[in-house]
C-alpha cells in the first residue's frame, strides 16, 4: 500500500519549529514583517494570499496585504515595491504570481531587494541556488525537499524526473534535487515520449498545471510521486472520469461546483507509487510553511547584518 506523504503534518512540524524563532525576534527586536502584493482579483491567487496572511497571524509574523488594482502598470508596481524595499519594518516581500498581463513580471521580480526576496525568485537568488550559495529558496520546491527528507526518502544517486520547467517550481526543483545528488532530468511540453522518460524516475515531480495528465503509464512501480498540481475542475464528466465515479468527489462537486485535482491521476498514483503527496493536503501546505521560514530567516539575517 502506498504511503501518503502528509503535507499538513510536515507543515505543522515546521510551524512548531518557527515559533521560538519568531518569539526570540519579537523579544529582542520586533516580529518579522512580510508584505504580500496581490495585483488584481484572480480568485485562486486570492485564496493563496489569504492562506499566507493567516499563517503569518498564527505564528505572530506581522503581515501587510498590498492590493493594487488589476489595471496596475509596471511603473506603479515598481513604485510600490520600491517603497517596501525602503521600509525598515518589512523583512520579506512577496509578489504573488501571475501578475496581470500588462505588467512586466520580470521587471517586478528584479525590483524586489534580494535581501527581502522571500520567494527566492530574484535572479541574484536564483544564481545563488544554481551555484550552491546560501539564500532563500523557492518555497514549493524547498517544501518538497523537506517532505522527502522528513519521510527519509533517499535522493542521492536516485533518478529524479521533473515535469515542467517554470521559474517558480520546475527549474528550482531540478537544482535542489541536483544539490541532493539526484540524477535529474527536466521534461516539458516538447519532450518526446514523456511517459518513457517519467518511467525512469525513482522520484517523479509533476508541475505542469494539467489536470491528471500523468497516468499509470508514466509511473514506475514503487516510485515516489510528488504532485504539485492544483487544478480546479468544473466539468462533472471530467470529475467522474478522473475520480472513477467516486461518490465522495461527485457529492463534493455537486456541493461546490468544482473539485481540486492535481497533475497526476490520483488512482494511478495510489496504485503504482510507493509514496505520494495527495491533492489537496500534500505540497500546498508546505509552500506556506517554507514562506514562513524564509521570512524568519530574512529577518534574522537583516538583524544579524545591522
Ligand atoms: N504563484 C504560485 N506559486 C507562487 C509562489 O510560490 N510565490 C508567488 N509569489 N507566486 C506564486
Amino acid at each position: 500500500m502506498a504511503k501518503i506523504l502528509d503535507g499538513n503534518r510536515i507543515r505543522d512540524q515546521i510551524k512548531q519549529e518557527c515559533k521560538p524563532r519568531v518569539e526570540a525576534l519579537a523579544a529582542s527586536k520586533r516580529p518579522p514583517g512580510l508584505a504580500v502584493i496581490l495585483a488584481g482579483d484572480d480568485p485562486a491567487s486570492g485564496i493563496y494570499v489569504r492562506s499566507k496572511i493567516k499563517a503569518c497571524k498564527d505564528l505572530g509574523i506581522e503581515s501587510e496585504h498590498v492590493a493594487p488594482p488589476a489595471s496596475v502598470t509596471t511603473a506603479e508596481l515598481l513604485a510600490i515595491i520600491g517603497e517596501l524595499n525602503a521600509r525598515s519594518d518589512i523583512d520579506g516581500i512577496l509578489v504573488q504570481m501571475p501578475l496581470p498581463a500588462q505588467v512586466d513580471s520580470k521587471a517586478a521580480l528584479l525590483a524586489v531587494d534580494p535581501l527581502k526576496d522571500v520567494d527566492g525568485f530574484h535572479p541574484y537568488n536564483m544564481g545563488c541556488l544554481v551555484t550552491g550559495r546560501p539564500g532563500p529558496r523557492s518555497c514549493t520546491p524547498a517544501g518538497i525537499i523537506e517532505v522527502l527528507k522528513r519521510y527519509d526518502i533517499p535522493m542521492a544517486g536516485r533518478r529524479a524526473v521533473v515535469v515542467g520547467r517554470s521559474d517558480i517550481v520546475g527549474k528550482p526543483m531540478a537544482f535542489l534535487l541536483l544539490h541532493e545528488n539526484a540524477t535529474v532530468t527536466i521534461c516539458h511540453s516538447k519532450t518526446p515520449d514523456l511517459a518513457a522518460m517519467c518511467r525512469e524516475a525513482d522520484i517523479l515531480v509533476a508541475a505542469i498545471g494539467q489536470p491528471a495528465m500523468i497516468g499509470a503509464r508514466h509511473i514506475r512501480e514503487g516510485a515516489t510521486v510528488i504532485d504539485v498540481g492544483m487544478n480546479r475542475i468544473t466539468d462533472r464528466a471530467q470529475v467522474e472520469r478522473i475520480f472513477r465515479g467516486s461518490r465522495e468527489k461527485l457529492e463534493a462537486f455537486d456541493r461546490n461546483g468544482s473539485v481540486l485535482v492535481g497533475d497526476v491521476d490520483p488512482a494511478a498514483m495510489a496504485e503504482r507509487a510507493s509514496a505520494y503527496t495527495p491533492v489537496p493536503g500534500g505540497v500546498g501546505p508546505l509552500t506556506i510553511a517554507m514562506l514562513m521560514l524564509n521570512t524568519i530567516q530574512s529577518a534574522e539575517r537583516r538583524f544579524g547584518a545591522c
